[in-house]
């Protein structure tokens, strides 16, 4: 423990809204999701079972994101020194293709760099199995490990899920390395018990839309799509029918995608990430710590320049992310950057560069900025 400790919170008192508000200012409009991983992560720091998480959403609504807050999160509180021993990695990489094996080595051997960072430069081998065993493993791209792809039987991925599935469960895993022992630096076998740590699977499950749609629409089905008034920025109603997959999602559509049953029911919850739409696009535009905003804000303040945007811009910039739905949030940044490339390469080329006191200077980014990029 370090000097500050009789400062440091118990850990029961980081409660999970605490928790939920630290993430939420990198994961925007995910609350349901959100809520999940805050209650597991206070379980899991609390010593508790936390429960493991599915999340599946459509690419670019918040997957990985969710994984690096997490990360973020472990390291800027104090008292959660213990629990950095986290590893997100993508699920292809735990088996090997070859001969057609689960390698939980790979994930052991990542969690473990994580651990020697932790407990210092010559630990022993209970330091090293104690940090590992209360690791956060997040497991990203696991839907590229189905058991069917492209309607053909795919090995691969029931060897993938089922090794998982039994490292989920709870196993003691041989984890060969090197720590130190009596003063010296050996070989050594540690077994590391794999109950205690939290597992989170992330996926877009791209195909599972069109086939739970298909499902729904079906004349047999007797189910029906909900219609909905959508308000665009320049201020007209449109109505719009969509289809929210959390309508109608049934664990029998995930089998079918190819998730093998007993593999699923490991998850205590499977979470569905929402679309992004146009409000809160805008959101993550100017308020998430990692925004495409915020990130040129800080570029320009280098410069002395202070980076403002229009309201309106930022709704136009938001609704045409939004018709890009196929890229969720990562529109955000592709179109911002077309509109703030000219900015960023030389500032003080432009007329609209205001001049403040003290040498500073004053941008904003308008609508007629986006309006040439995204009608173009
Ligand atoms: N809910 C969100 N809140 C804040 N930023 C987000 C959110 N969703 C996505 N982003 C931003 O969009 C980008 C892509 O998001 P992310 O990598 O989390 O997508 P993903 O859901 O993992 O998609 P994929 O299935 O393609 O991997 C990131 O740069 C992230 O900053
Ligand atoms: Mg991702």
């Amino acid at each position: 423990m370090t000097e500050n400790s009789k400062t440091l919170r118990p850990l029961e008192e980081i409660t999970p809204p605490m928790i939920y508000e630290a993430l939420n200012q990198g994961v925007l409009g995910q609350s349901t999701a959100l809520r999940f991983v805050s209650v597991a992560i206070y379980k899991h720091t609390t010593g508790k079972v936390p429960g493991n998480i599915m999340l599946i959403g459509n690419s670019g609504t918040g997957k990985t994101t969710i994984m690096n807050n997490i990360q973020r999160l472990y390291h800027q509180t104090p008292e959660y020194e213990a629990f950095r021993a986290m590893t997100i990695i993508n699920a292809n990489l735990l088996v090997d293709s070859e001969r057609m094996e689960f390698q939980p080595s790979r994930l052991l051997t990542a969690v473990e760099q994580r651990a020697r960072a932790l407990v210092g430069e010559k630990p022993n081998p209970s330091e090293l199995k104690e940090a590992m065993e209360q690791a956060t493993i997040c497991i990203d791209e696991i839907d590229k490990m189905s058991s069917i792809v492209a309607g053909k039987p795919n090995a691969i991925g029931v060897v993938l899920q089922q090794g998982l599935l039994t490292l989920m469960e709870g196993e003691l895993v041989a984890h060969h390395t090197h720590a130190w022992v009596d003063g010296v630096e050996k070989k050594v076998t540690i077994p590391i018990d794999t109950k205690h740590m939290m597992f989170i699977c992330g996926g877009a499950f791209e195909t599972l839309y069109d086939q739970v749609y298909l499902r729904v629409v079906s004349p047999s089905s007797g189910e029906k799509l909900k219609s909905q008034a959508i308000q665009t920025a320049d201020g007209q109603v449109r109505i719009e029918t969509r289809f929210a997959l959390a309508d109608f999602l049934k664990p029998e559509d995930l089998f079918e995608y190819g998730m093998v049953p007993q593999f699923m029911a490991r998850f205590d919850n499977i979470v569905l990430l929402r679309e992004l739409d146009t409000p809160i696009l805008k959101q993550i535009l100017l308020k998430s710590i990692d925004s495409p905003f915020n990130r040129s804000r800080s570029y320009f303040e280098i410069l002395n320049i202070e980076l403002d945007i229009e309201d309106l811009a930022a709704s136009l910039i938001a609704e045409a992310a939004e018709k890009n739905n196929r890229a969720g949030a990562r529109a955000l940044r592709t179109i911002f950057g077309k509109i703030v490339n000219p900015l960023e390469f030389d500032p003080f080329s432009r007329p609209e560069l205001e001049k403040l006191p003290e040498g500073k200077f004053k941008l904003v980014v308008n609508a007629d900025m986006v309006r040439r990029i995204v009608q173009a």
